[in-house]
């Protein structure tokens, strides 16, 4: 039928309307919430010029509309080995796969996060930028690949994105008015600004005879405000090891007393090294300004794109002071500052419910501690808590992790698997459901080498069997028998059991090693829908998607 003559006067009129500004969307894929901060930094400074904004986390981001969209932000992280993080695979998958539309109108910039002690630094920022102009659009402005001391690279680039997209608006109507921000609440303690907690507990929680160290830490949150839930993460900002940094100092011949400016501030060098910069991660740049200071041509050689796996050895392998002991090289202290990587916070999936504790956070910590190369090492973090006597202090902060939550639904039932001190999280959990008198089911599976000796919070779990607060446990104790036991065996085992409960809408979460478990699970995973759902290996492999995409089925893994 033809319109009426008043809807040709309106679409008409609608056509003469002047062009308005088009939108700017910024989507984000973060594990640890540094791109999701960057983000949302990036989007309210955007809004606060006066564009019109949407910030979108990857997973919520309507792929349909990308074909319309004009300016499009990406903040991503990549994951150790290449991967997206979980809440980005669905659009990266679109955004790579044969489905993704031609986009010439699009203008557009990527930020990659990334750790450079990996190979595949920043993988999938590149491979998202390298994508977006494949199909037709232009950049923005070039990428940037941030490194674990993300701020470094991510500030200015986001000052020149935004820059970029205001270039792009001048052409347009004039831009929307500027609404002045509501000053906020803003929380008193932050990442920037750390709260100092007293350490309250710190047990060792594996027995004598096991291999780990492994220890239980309690906090103090008393005066701090801060609220979390199960699953949030505590930040940490660790110190040194002073060992460690007189290690360097004296490998060197460094005086600790040297001024060092550094940030429009003049300290001792000892002071930065133990506070300020990342002595026990080791990064390409590093071994490669290292190399031309040394002249070794054997440490060249391994930076060479050809030798990439044994220069991921040595990344895994060194630390900062086995490389200067293995190749002597004359360092200064200014030099050596500018080229070591800030120290960055660590983050421990929180192993308590406040509705159980109040006022603390509780942590499962392993230790990490082992001898290399004739010394000993130390892992930053896990060495500044364990070697803390209680009632010292530690520079905290709350990093909520609004993907691995438990489900609003108390009815539902939910599948813990945290072989390691991956149970951390599922002690808050159960704590929590305990004492919000959840009517789901709670299933755990846990894992470790040995009964005797590793069975983390072995009392905790049976007593909640007996209250009725745990429904269901596992275990997976891979050397107390000849063949490797592990919680992906367990798995298989009650297959048919597990597959019941996620038919009945159950929730399940992984959290733990990332390289190989979360791995062997997720096949797992798959294998139990192909065996108890009678589905084809495809689509068991969509089943296990859909959950993921449903947040059903959410990993918190390292
Ligand atoms: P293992 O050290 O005896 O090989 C926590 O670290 C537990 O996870 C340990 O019992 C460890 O066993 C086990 N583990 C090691 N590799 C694993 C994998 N690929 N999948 C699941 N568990 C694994």
């Amino acid at each position: 039928s033809q319109p009426t003559s008043v809807a040709r006067a309106v679409s008409a009129a609608l056509a003469k309307e002047p062009a308005s500004a088009p939108r700017l969307s910024v989507v984000y894929g973060s594990q640890t919430g540094n791109a999701k901060r960057l983000a949302e930094q990036l989007a309210k400074n955007a809004e606060s010029a006066g564009l019109q904004v949407r910030l979108l986390r990857a997973d919520a981001y309507p792929t349909r509309e990308l074909k319309s969209e004009r300016l499009l932000i990406v903040v991503i992280s990549t994951q150790g080995d290449g991967d997206p993080p979980d809440d980005a695979r669905g659009f990266v998958d679109f955004l790579l796969g044969k489905r993704a539309p031609e986009l010439a109108e699009l203008k557009f910039g990527v930020l990659g996060l990334g750790d450079s002690s990996y190979p595949l630094f920043c993988e999938i920022g590149k491979r998202l930028d390298a994508r977006l102009a494949e199909l037709g659009a232009t950049r923005l402005l070039d990428r940037a690949d941030a490194d674990i001391d993300v701020e470094r690279v991510a500030k200015p680039w986001a000052e020149k994105a935004l820059q970029g997209v205001r270039e792009q608006l001048k052409s347009h109507a004039p831009l929307a008015t500027v609404t002045p921000l509501r000053p906020s609440a803003a929380p008193a303690w932050s990442r920037e600004k750390p709260f100092s907690a007293e350490i309250i507990a710190n047990q060792r929680i594996t027995a004598r005879g096991s291999d780990k160290d492994i220890r239980h830490i309690e906090l103090s949150l008393e005066g701090s405000g801060f609220a979390y839930e199960p699953g949030d993460a505590l930040g940490l900002w660790p110190r040194n090891p002073p060992a460690l940094v007189d290690a360097v100092l004296e490998v060197l011949k460094l005086d600790g007393n040297t001024p060092v400016s550094l940030d429009d501030s003049t300290q001792p060098l000892r002071l930065l090294l133990s506070e300020q910069r990342e002595l026990t991660r080791l990064s390409r740049p590093l071994v490669a300004q290292h190399a031309a200071l040394a002249g070794s041509a054997e440490l060249n050689r391994l930076l060479s794109p050809d030798h990439a796996a044994q220069l991921a050895r040595l990344l895994s392998e060194y630390q900062v002071i086995d490389l200067l002991r293995a190749y002597p090289a004359a360092w200064s202290a200014e030099e050596l500052v500018a080229a070591l990587r800030p120290l960055t916070p660590r983050l421990y999936s929180i192993a308590s419910s406040q509705k159980a504790v109040g006022e603390e956070a509780h942590l499962t910590v392993a230790h990490v501690s082992y001898d290399a190369f004739g010394t000993a090492h130390w892992g930053a973090a896990s060495h500044y808590l364990a070697s803390r006597e209680e009632a010292a202090r530690a520079p905290v902060f709350i990093e909520h992790n609004e993907r691995f939550h438990l489900p609003r639904d108390a009815a539902r039932d939910v599948i813990m698997i945290g072989p390691g001190t991956g149970v951390a999280p599922f002690r808050g959990f159960v704590q929590e459901r305990a004492a919000v008198g959840a009517s789901g089911r709670n299933w755990l599976l846990f894992g470790n080498p040995h009964f005797r000796s590793d069975f983390l919070y072995q009392v905790e779990w049976q007593q909640a069997l007996k209250k009725g607060s745990l429904h269901r446990l596992d275990l997976a104790f891979s050397r107390d028998q000849a063949d490797k036991v592990y919680v992906q065996h367990r798995i298989r085992e009650h297959g048919a059991e597990l597959y019941r409960w996620l038919d009945g809408g159950a929730h399940l979460y992984v959290c733990g090693d990332a390289t190989r478990m979360a791995k062997d699970v997720h096949e797992a995973l798959i294998e139990v829908a192909v065996s108890h759902g009678g589905k084809s290996r495809e689509d068991a492999q969509a089943y296990v998607n859909q959950l993921q995409q449903q947040g059903r089925y959410a990993r918190d893994v390292y």
